[in-house]
């Protein structure tokens, strides 16, 4: 005799339900949002939040054999509330502006976040190492867009500055196998800081477009924190396949966050995950798990915004010590479990944006 179902058992049973194309399952996701058990019948709600039809159907035909496969569960009913994603709506009201595409790049990807100093830099670059792959099976270019504090330059290790042709196209520096750039470059002394406003916005069209970018699958664009005139110049006038979100799981982290996702949303950029830095920390003495900026805080946002949580990332000593010798922790420790998180986040923008 089997005992009574619980709702509770039902989730536990949709744990098992993943979200097509990716690892994670629909219940971490956020999207069961109602679960009632009538005797031997299951009611389940599903809000999704995609333009692709296909998910919805692979979505209800997998829960409702899941939970069909409970003992003592007679009838299954899984009702979808499928909604178009934010950007698609705002296409649909004619919210969109004239985007170009960068010459020989197949997906410009940016990499933002509300608060400053939440592992931005940190982030792209490992991403940019974990998307080009062990085998170099992908060509990727990584450009730091801030003016005023260039990283890239220190989390490389090179002090090398790019050339230009005498056409002027400027040329990329090569460093583990990536085209990499930095606005910052070509800006040395004090000029970066008497630009403003309109020239900023000029300088940040003109570079984009003067960089020799060569053939690129991914392009990666760390950009400043915040929405300022760089981020604006550049979500209203490069086509980006979609944006990463970085955030810490601190509530004034996530609050800004909200912020830099609605600056996408506005321009038809979608949101391709959120990533959660600074997760946790393992202290090296005693192997606990501590919650430095507390729990749940990314997961929660990502359910909000209906987007992925992509990775969560440790606050780990090796990472930083990485940064700072030139030698992202995707080159330097390849097999590492926070190396593994970089390559899922990767993972996830390959689905999303296929070459
Ligand atoms: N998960 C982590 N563990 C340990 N240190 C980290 C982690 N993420 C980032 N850091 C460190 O925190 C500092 C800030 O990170 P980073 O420069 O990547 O942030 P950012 O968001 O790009 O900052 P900014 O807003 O100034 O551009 C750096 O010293 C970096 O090495
Ligand atoms: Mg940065």
């Amino acid at each position: 005799m089997s005992s009574p179902l619980t709702s509770d058992a039902i989730l536990a049973q949709l744990r098992g339900v993943k979200y097509p194309g990716y690892s994670r399952d629909i219940v971490s996701f956020g999207l069961v949002k109602d679960v009632q058990v009538d005797g031997t019948r299951v009611n389940v709600k599903i809000a999704i939040t995609t333009a692709d039809a296909n998910i919805p159907k692979q979505i209800e035909e997998n829960a409702t054999a899941a939970i069909e496969s409970i003992p003592g569960v007679s009838e299954a009913t899984v009702h979808l509330d499928v909604s178009a994603p934010i950007s698609k709506a705002l296409q649909a009201e004619g919210g969109s502006l004239p985007q170009t595409k960068i010459e020989g790049v197949k997906h410009v990807i940016a990499v933002a976040s509300g608060k400053g100093g939440v592992g931005k830099s940190t982030v792209a670059a490992n991403l940019a190492v974990a998307l080009r792959g062990e085998k170099n099976t992908s060509k990727v270019g990584l450009c730091d867009c801030d003016i005023y504090g260039p990283s890239v330059g220190l989390m490389f290790g090179t002090n090398e500055r790019p050339t230009a042709t005498e056409e002027g196209r400027i040329q990329p520096i090569r460093r583990y196998d990536l085209n990499l750039m930095s606005m910052g470059f070509l800006l040395e002394g004090d000029t970066p800081a008497i630009l403003r406003g309109p020239m900023v916005t000029r300088y940040t069209q003109q570079f984009l477009r003067s960089v020799d970018w060569g053939d690129l699958d991914y392009l990666i664009l760390d950009l400043p924190p915040g929405t300022g005139d760089i981020q604006l110049t550049i979500v209203q006038t490069v086509a980006l396949s979609g944006a990463i979100i970085v955030t810490t799981p601190q509530e004034v982290a996530l609050i800004d966050a909200r912020k830099a996702a609605s600056m996408f949303a506005k321009v038809n950029v979608p949101i391709l995950g959120l990533v959660e830095n600074m997760s946790y920390f393992i202290c090296p003495n005693d192997g606990n798990r501590y919650a430095i900026f507390g729990t749940g805080g990314g997961e929660r946002e990502a359910a909000r915004l209906h987007v992925p949580l992509l990775a969560q990332v440790p606050l780990e000593m090796a990472l930083r010590e990485s940064c700072d010798t030139g030698r992202p922790l995707t080159v330097s420790d390849p097999a590492s479990a926070t190396s593994q998180s970089f390559r899922q986040i990767a993972e996830a923008i390959q689905r999303q944006c296929p070459v």
